[in-house]
């Protein structure tokens, strides 16, 4: 496709012709399909669950942060639909993979769904196609493990088929971002297929950051998830202290997070974020619940 196909297919994207599908519609997939049909794209979840795709095209969520009012809004427009019939990924324009990669019982990246979704996408490829991966993954999945698939349908990569990686960086339940107001990170195999995947995001989300390439993208969400678990530690291991020294650590959690960042050169995002992130965690001290540890650590750290 080179840069002429890259400016044909940004253009578009732009025109809201371009059909989105998503494979995968658990936390990350169901969100970002939604925001693609809100925006005026049409949108094809594709899933391996037939309750989840039947309770799609029945009009409802099953996902906390996506209303089900919406859902049905956007099914009865005919915007957004659900299939298990993954031959139809060939209507398909702009394919976004959602698919999960837990740990296996070694700790390693477990791929396979990966890869499971990337064999159902070459059965399925035609010329003029975006692929983009968005689950979280090691750095070089992209390029090592995906494009060799893709590239075995016999289509050529920047003339066929553009291909990237751009992390999902939602955190569910978080009332103040959700999809739109995230900073979406972008990184292409190639130049072309940064800048097609680039715009593509670019119509959902408030903001793109686009980096070097789909390994760029990769390890920056591994760092950044690395980064949270370290803070989540931090705050549950200071909370634990707290709670052993008889500080209150439950007022002024915003005070401190400005006091922190002032005093100890601490970032506010990250007390903020591990609150979020640790809302789950609950830590037995000594008996008795200590919840929220951030907030706890938080407010220590004020005291200080
Ligand atoms: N949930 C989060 O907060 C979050 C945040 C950032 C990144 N991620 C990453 O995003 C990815 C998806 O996570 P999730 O939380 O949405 O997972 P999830 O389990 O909620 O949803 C995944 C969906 O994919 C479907 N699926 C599995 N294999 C499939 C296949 N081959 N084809 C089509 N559908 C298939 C499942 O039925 C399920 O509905 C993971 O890599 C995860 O690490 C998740």
């Amino acid at each position: 496709m080179g840069t002429e196909r890259s400016t044909e297919f940004v253009e578009r994207i732009q025109a809201r012709t371009v059909r989105v599908g998503v494979v995968g519609l658990g936390y990350v997939g169901l969100p970002l399909a939604v925001e693609f049909a809100s925006n005026g794209f049409d949108v094809t979840g594709f899933e391996i669950s037939e309750e989840k795709a039947a309770e799609i095209n029945a009009g409802s969520s099953y996902i906390q942060d996506v209303p089900t009012d919406e859902v049905r809004r956007l099914v009865d427009l005919g915007r957004l639909r659900a299939t298990v019939d993954f031959e139809r990924l060939t209507e398909i324009d702009a394919i976004i993979v959602c698919v999960p990669t837990p740990l296996n019982k070694t700790k390693e990246p477990d791929i396979s769904y990966i890869l499971s979704a990337a064999e159902r996408i070459r059965a399925a490829m035609r010329p003029g196609q975006l692929i983009v991966l968005e689950s979280t993954t090691y750095p070089g999945t992209t390029d090592e493990v995906l494009l060799p698939i893709l590239a075995a349908s016999g289509l050529e990569l920047d003339v066929d088929f553009f291909l990237a990686f751009s992390p999902e960086r939602v955190d569910p339940g978080n009332p103040t971002f959700q999809t739109r107001n995230i900073t979406k990170v972008v990184g292409g195999v190639s130049e072309p297929s940064s800048l097609v995947a680039a715009a593509l995001y670019g119509t959902v989300v408030e903001t793109v950051h686009r980096v070097s390439s789909a390994r760029v993208a990769e390890a920056a969400k591994l760092l950044e998830n690395t980064f949270r678990a370290v803070n989540i530690g931090l705050v549950n291991e200071i909370a634990q202290m707290c709670y052993q020294l008889g500080i209150d650590t439950w007022g002024g959690h915003r005070r401190c997070e400005d006091e922190a960042v002032r005093v100890h050169g601490l970032l506010s995002g990250t007390l903020a974020s591990a609150a979020t992130a640790s809302r789950s965690i609950r830590t037995t001290c000594r008996g008795r619940r200590v919840c929220t540890a951030s907030r706890q650590s938080s407010s220590a750290l004020r005291r200080k």
